[in-house]
């Protein structure tokens, strides 16, 4: 029943195609993620993370954790990386991950494999993060099921992405013109420009804040709230289950 009401918000995403893409940019994703965001987005998920304030003991994952930024962020906010998962379905974006993490944060574990179906027990995480998953994910409600599934009841989680605009606004307009105008340019400058204007049709059919605040309640979370970040271009979904 819920899959039904929840069937407008699902993507026509194919998993192989998304997988093949983030493995063809694993080698150049952080340093363009550097210069598309100004270095701003360590600044967006440390915020998360000052948000969520995982606690030492805790067991977090990192779903989505591509090349393990976020996952590497988390280690650090918790002075350890024991008890970390990050879980991507691209390999070479956790080949990058592994090398990143090899000296420092050498007890993080890396999963390859898609968090639609995790085959994790379920209730058994305090935490869970994900930046720029979601909109990439086939559906975005089946994403959100699976996260509530495996975290412990009480455990809280925190979506990072783009913020979806519904109808027309200057901030809409912004979002449109920077990612035609400024991203997909440079990433062609890399050879990249196929790849990266992905991330506009991406936004095409990704829930708004509100929409995500009932679909995450609707999956089962007790507690959604969406706040936004960088003038309003970026959201952060937090829930509790
Ligand atoms: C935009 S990247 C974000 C990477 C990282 N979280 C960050 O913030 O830098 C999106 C990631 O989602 C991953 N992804 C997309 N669909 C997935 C799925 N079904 N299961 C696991 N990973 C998936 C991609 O492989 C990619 O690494």
């Amino acid at each position: 029943m819920r899959k039904t009401i929840f069937n407008d918000f699902m993507k026509p995403g194919n998993s192989r195609e998304i997988e093949k893409l983030f493995n063809s940019i694993s080698s150049k994703y952080d340093f363009l993620n550097d210069i598309f965001s100004f270095g701003l987005h360590r600044f967006w998920k440390r915020k998360l993370l000052h948000i969520l304030n995982p606690a030492l003991g805790e067991k977090w994952i990192d779903l989505c954790c591509g090349t393990g930024d976020m996952t590497i962020l988390l280690a650090k906010y918790m002075k350890s990386s024991a008890n970390i998962i990050g879980i991507d379905s691209a390999s070479q974006a956790l080949v990058v991950a592994r090398e990143r993490s090899r000296e420092d944060y050498s007890l993080i574990e890396w999963i390859n494999g898609d968090v639609l179906e995790t085959n994790f027990e379920s209730n058994q995480f305090d935490g869970i993060l994900m930046a720029y998953g979601l909109r990439n994910l086939s559906s975005s409600y089946e994403g959100l099921r699976e996260a509530f599934r495996i975290l412990k009841p009480g455990g809280r989680a925190g979506i990072l992405d783009f913020r979806s605009f519904e109808g027309v606004s200057m901030q809409g307009l912004f979002q449109k013109s920077y990612l035609s105008f400024y991203v997909v340019p440079i990433a062609s400058f890399f050879g990249l420009g196929k790849e990266y204007s992905y991330i506009k049709k991406s936004l095409v059919n990704f829930p708004s804040g509100s929409k995500q605040i009932n679909m995450a309640l609707s999956a089962g979370f007790r507690k959604a709230e969406y706040q936004t970040l960088a003038m309003g271009q970026m959201g952060i979904l937090l829930l509790e289950s």
